[in-house]
């Protein structure tokens, strides 16, 4: 069966790109190993898809390349998908930094795109488990799978990176960049919780669920948003955003008291209520369980605060504006919401994602060395990247 366009994964690039080539009317088959599209979009945002961003900027990806998203970004904009949403009347709203969310749910996403896509006349073929690809002597490709061997001029690989296996993420991509003598740039987990050694992990376990807003960073990056303690680590937007940036071994370092001196608050506390309670102290700026903690944690005496030698004042206030921890590592791909890493964007027009060496041969979305902040980042990627790939394939 011969085709003008073969696009591999259903996901978020796939389907906008499928639904792009079908657009131009180019005969288009989309194949997935999965029975349905679309899987991490509709678990995405906690089912209510944050499907883009009001501030897109290409600073808030990570790339060996720091140019390479710009073009990809600025002729499929978060703008054209607002469009395209509000062309299906589904109904958004910002949460914060300008992260939109669908009202209802992230089903409506999904229903949108495979529309275009039919819409467009584009196959489906899903449960297609692939066993080769191939360049053709006469020109264009041939992917061979457990149903049928199909021909095609142009051949684009969407099929996203490690993150998450059990949605059905696999090395395909790279497996076929390296079959075309491709460089995959080492891949990591990221946007992903910190796991800890067992003498910060036992502790904080036993304040589970307390959330904070903090300033973490590394050496090279720092966010300022909420911080949440896990039976496991940590977790919550700041150490997700931080934990793309940190390297295995390295430090993070966490102030807890961000845009303000908690040295002037320690010392107006110990004039205005010098009897009050080390630990009833810190219970007024933080979470009680917690506050109990840290003092237990850092071997502070829970002694009134007029009690706390010069020294003891300084390693707190050390302490609460820079607690440095050294993970042990992340939870690694089977919560991360996304793979650093990837395809070498050396090797691709960063106007059209084709291969350089290899012509109508694409690779789009999160195979790609490309990856986004937390806030719809990445989904802005997968449609831009795939639009661009879908218009010129
Ligand atoms: P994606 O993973 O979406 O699609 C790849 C497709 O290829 C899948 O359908 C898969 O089945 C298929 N495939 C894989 N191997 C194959 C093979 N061998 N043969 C055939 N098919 C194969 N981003 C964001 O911007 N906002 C958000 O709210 C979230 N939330 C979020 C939550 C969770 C839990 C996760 C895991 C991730 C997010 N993300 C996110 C990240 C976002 O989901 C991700 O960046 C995009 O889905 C990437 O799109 P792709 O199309 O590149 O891959």
């Amino acid at each position: 069966m011969n085709f003008d366009v073969i696009v591999i994964g259903a996901g978020a690039a796939g389907l906008l790109c499928a639904a792009t080539t079908g657009s131009r009317k180019r005969k288009t088959l989309l194949i997935d190993h999965a029975k349905r599209p679309g899987k991490k979009i509709l678990i995405s945002g906690g089912g209510r898809s944050n499907f883009t961003n009001y501030y897109i900027e290409p600073e808030k990806y990570l790339c060996e390349n720091p140019h390479f998203c710009k073009s990809a970004l600025s002729q499929y904009t978060q703008w054209d998908f607002i469009a395209l949403v509000e062309q299906y009347k589904i109904k958004y709203h910002e949460k914060s930094l300008g992260q939109l969310f669908c009202d209802d749910s992230a089903k409506e996403i999904v229903a949108m795109l495979v529309s275009e896509c039919e819409k467009n006349d584009v196959t489906f073929a899903y449960q297609t488990d692939i066993s080769e690809v191939k360049a053709r002597e006469q020109g264009g490709y041939s992917v061979t799978t457990d149903k049928h061997t199909y021909t095609c001029t142009s051949l684009i690989i969407a099929s996203g990176g490690l993150s998450m296996p059990k949605l059905g993420a696999s090395p395909f991509a790279y497996k076929v960049a390296k079959q075309f003598g491709l460089e995959v740039l080492p891949t990591s987990a990221g946007l992903v919780p910190f796991t800890l050694p067992p003498e910060l992990k036992t502790p904080l376990a036993e304040v589970s669920g307390v959330s904070i807003p903090v300033e973490v960073s590394t050496p090279n990056k720092s966010f300022v948003e909420d911080m949440l303690i896990t039976h496991r680590g940590l977790s919550g937007p700041s150490i997700l955003q931080i934990s793309s940036y940190w390297h295995p071994g390295e430090e993070v370092f966490i102030n807890l008291y961000p845009g303000d001196d908690f040295g002037a608050f320690l010392n107006e506390s110990i004039s205005t209520q010098p009897n009050v309670s080390l630990k009833n102290l810190l219970a007024t700026k933080f979470a009680k369980r917690f506050a109990e903690t840290f003092i237990d944690l850092h071997k502070f005496e829970n002694v009134p605060i007029k009690q706390l030698s010069h020294k003891e004042q300084a390693r707190l206030v050390d302490l609460v504006h820079n607690w440095n921890i050294r993970p042990d590592g992340t939870e690694g791909y089977r919560t991360a919401e996304v793979t650093l890493g990837g395809v070498n964007t050396d090797h691709l027009s960063s106007k059209t994602m084709e291969v350089k060496s290899h012509p109508n041969l694409y690779f789009i979305g999160e195979a790609v060395d490309v990856t986004g902040w937390l806030g719809g980042y990445n989904f802005q990627w997968a449609w831009s990247s795939g639009y661009v790939a879908g218009m010129n394939a």
